[in-house]
């Protein structure tokens, strides 16, 4: 009896069944006994300076504890890219949510007491919250970010666009801004932190635990070895529990320093909204040169992001826009240059599709643009652009014969009787105006978007990241998986046993998987960038066929049958370690230059064509999508079941970047940070999905898995606004397209 692969089948989500009964244990519901509470008082003011803490007599003395800068041990920073960003304001104040002092108090009545009593004085000043402003501040010497306010700059040159406009016979000029997007993860951020003899314990819920234990060593004065970070059942992250949960961890363990006793910091809702990062809001300009016929034969991409007040992951979003920003095309003469910039708002940061989603809304949604202006079909001008075997990325990147966006494109064209569809549609808009009823004022549309997404770190990235993964023997026959990668709701878990199941060669449940905890796993690099499926689902099947091996080897004879093999698992691990790691090599022949951005960003790229047809009511603006189709070339597909949900979810967030998710800001605070204020999706909005997978199993990973995490949020949004264009005749170049926005968009010759 030997095993079939359990790659491919819909193995159930291991944590599903105790987080649908209520029984997985959150942060916030660990027990309480002992434990104090922190809170932030944060600066309340875009830019200035503070000049004092004040401490009024109400302050509970012999109930609460005070921190602030000054009791920070090590060094007052939140290590990233750059040292920007303190943990607790000394005295330059960047943004109106900085921190500047913590309170903890034994119960949620005392903590409110305390934070009342402590009052800032600072001196206020003028903030920079636009971007042209932001630009500008380097001349005047106003920086926020010193010397010219530019947290990242990215140029890539393909050609020369110059020479190739000069060939053209038409050059279309458009300009699409962005919102911000909040995470809105269905657990707010929560860590706990506590000092043992062996150092400082943070649990929490975390994408990435080494991140928070680097972290905590330069802020804590530690050694690694005396940081151990344990995540907890994690409700959600999307990126928003990348970065920010070092900050958190800090303050609880500086709390707890002080307090002598374990902290828990967990934010209610609003405050996450307002403190926490959010998908970097901007623009994107494009000059697009194009003959008669639709060929393009230059580009000019100008992308400018808002950073807010410090660095975070900045630059890899930028990055990761800005090589995804002329898309799956293959034009001759491509020039993207691509800025992040400092502003006194809260600090953009991680979230699924890092940048991507930004430019690939401004691309695909100015394509549809050339084509009207040039007076040919969308279809066709995409169809006379598509890159193919043998051309190039505009990193110059030839992926040979790994390119999947006419299957995708083609297969989506015909799934969704796209040009039908139009048709239907066209007529049923030509009609609508002589009806009589509510009728008279709907009018429907379709739109697609072309997209790809490059998964795992880029270029070199892994290579520096040189992750770790093992697979242990247990004396019960089982074998276990130890990664650092977060269950986050993605299903991380299942798949990662998936792959090392596939790897031993043994059923799945005899493949159990560890709860990341720096003290017991090694670092397998961040749950992050679509990379765990693609890169340690890789790891943990290489691991896996060396297990058996090795296992096979000791026994002196193969061990096909899993129960034999399971017993002899057993039996060694009952000896001694039994033990195998798998560290990550890089590819054959990837090569990328990270001066110059020329060369292979990514191994290799998944590929999509989302189709979405909507229906706007021109008296109040509201747009219903009535159903969008998700055609994903994603490599191997590794739990379909999973996989699906992924698709789907981030097409229901992307519908949300689309049409509703609207963070207002006044005075660099989002004016909204409430989810009544701020309008998500619910499932009545979300409409039916359809999924299809195409399979083409990457070439360069042992189990043929590209990565699936981000690439769905990149479609949506000009899918949409492409069928709002059929729909009103007339283009939204903003996101999200509010029924405010709509409005102001309908052309004044529709009746409402
Ligand atoms: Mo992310 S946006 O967690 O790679």
């Amino acid at each position: 009896m030997t095993t079939s692969p359990t790659m491919g089948t819909d193995v159930p989500r291991r944590e599903g069944a105790e987080k649908l009964t209520g029984e997985a244990v959150y942060l916030d519901d660990l027990p309480r006994e002992g434990v104090w509470l922190g809170g932030t008082v944060r600066a309340s003011g875009p830019r200035g300076r503070l000049r004092r803490i004040v401490r009024d007599p109400s302050f509970p003395d012999d109930r609460a504890v005070l921190v602030t800068a000054e009791d920070i041990p090590g060094e007052n920073v939140i290590p990233l890219f750059v040292d920007d960003q303190p943990a607790l304001v000394e005295s330059e104040i960047r943004h109106p949510e900085e921190p500047v002092a913590l309170v903890a108090a034994p119960d949620a009545e005392t903590l409110a007491v305390a934070l009342g009593a402590i009052r800032l004085e600072t001196d206020q000043r003028p903030p920079v919250l636009d971007l042209d402003e932001a630009l500008a501040a380097a001349e005047s010497g106003d920086a926020i970010f010193p010397p010219d306010n530019v947290f990242k700059c990215i140029e890539i040159v393909k050609g020369d666009t110059a020479a190739g406009g000069a060939a053209a016979d038409a050059v279309v000029e458009g300009e699409y801004t962005f919102g911000a997007q909040e995470h809105v993860y269905i657990e707010p951020q929560a860590v706990q932190a506590e000092w043992t003899d062996d150092g400082i314990v943070i649990r929490g819920s975390l994408q990435c635990p080494y991140y928070v234990a680097h972290g905590l060593t330069r802020v804590l004065d530690l050694p690694l070895e005396k940081v151990r970070v344990i995540q907890t059942t994690t409700g959600g992250g999307f990126g928003g529990k990348e970065e920010y949960p070092t900050m958190l961890a800090a303050h609880a363990a500086l709390l707890a320093r002080t307090a002598g006793r374990p902290v828990r910091m967990a934010y209610g809702r609003s405050e996450d909204m307002l403190a926490t990062t959010k998908r970097h809001p901007g623009r994107v300009r494009h000059r697009t040169g194009l003959r008669r016929d639709g060929r393009i034969v230059a580009m000019d991409i100008d992308v400018v992001l808002d950073g807010g007040a410090y660095c975070t992951l900045s630059p890899v979003v930028l990055s990761r826009g800005a090589i995804h920003a002329a898309g799956p095309y293959d034009v001759p003469n491509v020039r993207t240059l691509a800025r992040v910039v400092a502003t006194n708002h809260p600090p953009s940061g991680a979230f699924r599709g890092f940048g991507a989603p930004q430019t690939i809304f401004a691309l695909e949604t100015h394509l549809d643009r050339c084509a009207a202006e040039l007076g040919v079909d969308p279809i066709d001008l995409r169809r006379r652009n598509l890159l193919r075997t043998g051309g190039t990325l505009a990193t110059g990147q030839d992926l040979g014969d790994d390119v999947a966006v006419e299957d995708v494109f083609e297969t989506a064209l015909a799934k969704t009787r796209f040009l039908e569809r139009r048709s239907e549609h066209a007529r049923f808009n030509a009609e609508a105006k002589g009806h009589e009823g509510a009728d008279r004022f709907l009018r429907r549309g379709i739109g697609l978007s072309l997209f790809m997404h490059g998964a795992g770190f880029t270029g070199s990235g892994e290579v520096t990241l040189a992750s770790e993964v093992q697979l242990v023997g247990t004396p019960d026959g089982t074998v276990t998986a130890l990664t650092a990668q977060t269950e986050i709701g993605q299903g991380t878990r299942t798949i990662l046993a998936q792959t090392a199941a596939d790897g031993v060669g043994l059923p799945v449940e005899k493949v159990r998987t560890m709860e990341p905890d720096t003290a017991v796993v090694p670092d397998s690099g961040p749950t992050v960038a679509s990379r765990t499926a693609m890169v340690i689902g890789g790891l943990l099947l290489r691991a896996g066929r060396e297990l058996r091996e090795v296992v096979e080897r000791r026994a002196g004879r193969e061990l096909p049958d899993p129960e034999e093999f399971c017993a002899e698992v057993a039996r060694l691990s009952a000896e001694g370690p039994l033990q195998v790691s798998a560290t990550y090599s890089p590819p054959e022949g990837v090569h990328w230059d990270e001066e110059t951005y020329r060369g292979d960003a990514y191994a290799s790229f998944a590929w999509a064509c989302d189709v979405a047809e909507v229906e706007v009511d021109l008296l109040t603006g509201e747009t219903r999508v009535l159903g969008v189709t998700a055609v994903q070339e994603v490599g191997r597909v590794i739990n379909p079941v999973l996989a699906t949900g992924q698709i789907e979810g981030g097409v229901a967030q992307g519908i949300g970047w689309a049409l509703l998710e609207d963070v207002v800001w006044e005075k660099g605070r989002m004016k909204n940070a409430n989810l009544t204020d701020y309008v998500l999706p619910t499932s009545v909005d979300t409409p039916p999905i359809e999924v299809v997978f195409l399979e083409r199993p990457h070439p360069r990973a042992p189990h043929g898995a590209k990565g699936i995490g981000e690439l769905p949020m990149d479609g949506p949004a000009p899918a949409i606004v492409n069928a709002l264009r059929q729909a009103i005749g007339a283009e939204l170049s903003h996101v999200p397209a509010t029924p405010e926005r709509i409005l102001t968009a309908i052309p004044e010759e529709e009746p409402g």
